[in-house]
């Protein structure tokens, strides 16, 4: 792939939860094997229900979080294997946005410092130059910069998700993760902020990754799709394939939750019942929810590889055909 920017290999992590009295401890798998690349300026979603590991995923790419095992390469370099210097530069290169800008700003620190706070942190800007730097960020994002004395409370979520990326955007990092960065907010907003992240993409040439538990939110925004279920891809490639013809029943079920426009579209109805749940078998995780009418005994006895197909997609079903052979 061209110009590899971030690269994960086999990344597992397993969480022990706590015990209760009804419970005994045990390990959770929230990722199982991922493996994911990000090329430079390319936006990858990963999508899945709650639960699927994406902020796992994303903090572990980030370092925010170590894996259990695999390896995160960013731009050629180990994250993981990073010292103390090196590894404050790398952090500047990569910034997450998340999905509560309320739960994540300080309610006590005006927005504008808010803002200007990694700039000072990575000793990038200080008086004057900083107050600038700061209000032209505002500018940016599409906020007034007379609202730097504001505090949080005193913005609309979308305000506040503005503020989120504005902070995130200061140290002019290379890569963005964002997680779930529209979900708290209205519907009418959510598109606002859509567009002003494409913008800033292409004005300032970011790469993202986009965290999205479904997949309406990412179409226009993504070049390449990531669908996790209980910690492993069920099914990745290109947007506009995947969209069409989905590989994997869960990548079918997820666009069957997509509302669609048009009363009268006649779709195969393949709603997801029941949750994401955890699957201690040996075969496929999906098995337990699949509606695939070839579902059978291999599905729970055989856990299927991720495969290749035509147009640089990959799915993760023994029954999974290519419509690019049909
Ligand atoms: N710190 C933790 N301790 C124990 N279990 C955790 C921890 N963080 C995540 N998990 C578990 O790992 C799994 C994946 O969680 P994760 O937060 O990555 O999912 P997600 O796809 O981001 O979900 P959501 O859409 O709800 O944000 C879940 O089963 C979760 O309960
Ligand atoms: S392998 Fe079987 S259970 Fe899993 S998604 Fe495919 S058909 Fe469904
Ligand atoms: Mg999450």
């Amino acid at each position: 792939m061209a110009d590899v920017l971030v690269d994960a290999r086999r990344v597992t992590r397993d969480f022990r939860s706590a015990g209760d009295i009804f419970r005994r401890p045990q390990t959770i798998r929230a990722l199982d094997r991922v493996d994911l690349t990000v090329a430079r300026g390319e936006t990858v979603a990963v999508v899945g229900e709650s639960g699927s590991g994406k902020s796992t995923l994303g903090r572990i790419l980030l370092r925010l979080l170590d894996p259990t095992d695999g390896t995160v390469n960013f731009d050629g370099v180990d994250v993981f294997a990073l010292k103390r210097e090196p590894l404050r530069q790398l952090r500047r290169r990569m910034q997450i946005v998340f999905q509560d800008p309320y739960g994540s700003l300080n309610p006590r620190m005006r927005v504008g410092d808010a803002v200007g706070e990694p700039l000072e942190i990575h000793r990038l800007a200080a008086g004057a130059d900083l107050e600038r730097r700061v209000r032209d960020l505002f500018a940016e994002v599409g906020l007034d910069p007379s609202y730097v004395g504001r505090f949080p409370h005193e913005l609309s979520g979308g305000q506040r998700q503005r503020v989120g990326i504005a902070r995130a955007l200061a140290v002019a990092p290379d890569f963005v993760v964002l997680d779930e960065p529209v979900s708290a907010l209205d519907v009418s907003v959510q598109a606002q902020v859509l567009n002003l992240l494409a913008d800033l993409r292409d004005r300032r040439s970011l790469t993202y990754l986009f965290i999205a538990h479904d997949l309406a939110v990412v179409k226009h925004l993504a070049n390449r799709v990531v669908v996790l279920y209980l910690g492993q891809v069920m099914e990745q490639g290109p947007v506009a394939p995947l969209y069409d013809a989905p590989l994997h029943p869960y990548t079918s079920a997820l666009l069957d939750a997509v509302p669609t426009p048009d009363p009268d579209a006649t779709r195969e109805q393949t709603t997801l019942r029941g949750d994401i749940a955890s699957y201690a078998g040996v075969g496929c995780v999906f098995a337990p929810r699949c509606m695939h009418q070839k579902k059978d005994d291999r599905c729970f006895s055989e856990r299927p590889a991720l495969r290749p197909f035509a147009e640089q997609r990959m799915a993760a079903c023994h029954y999974a055909d290519d419509p690019a052979k049909e």
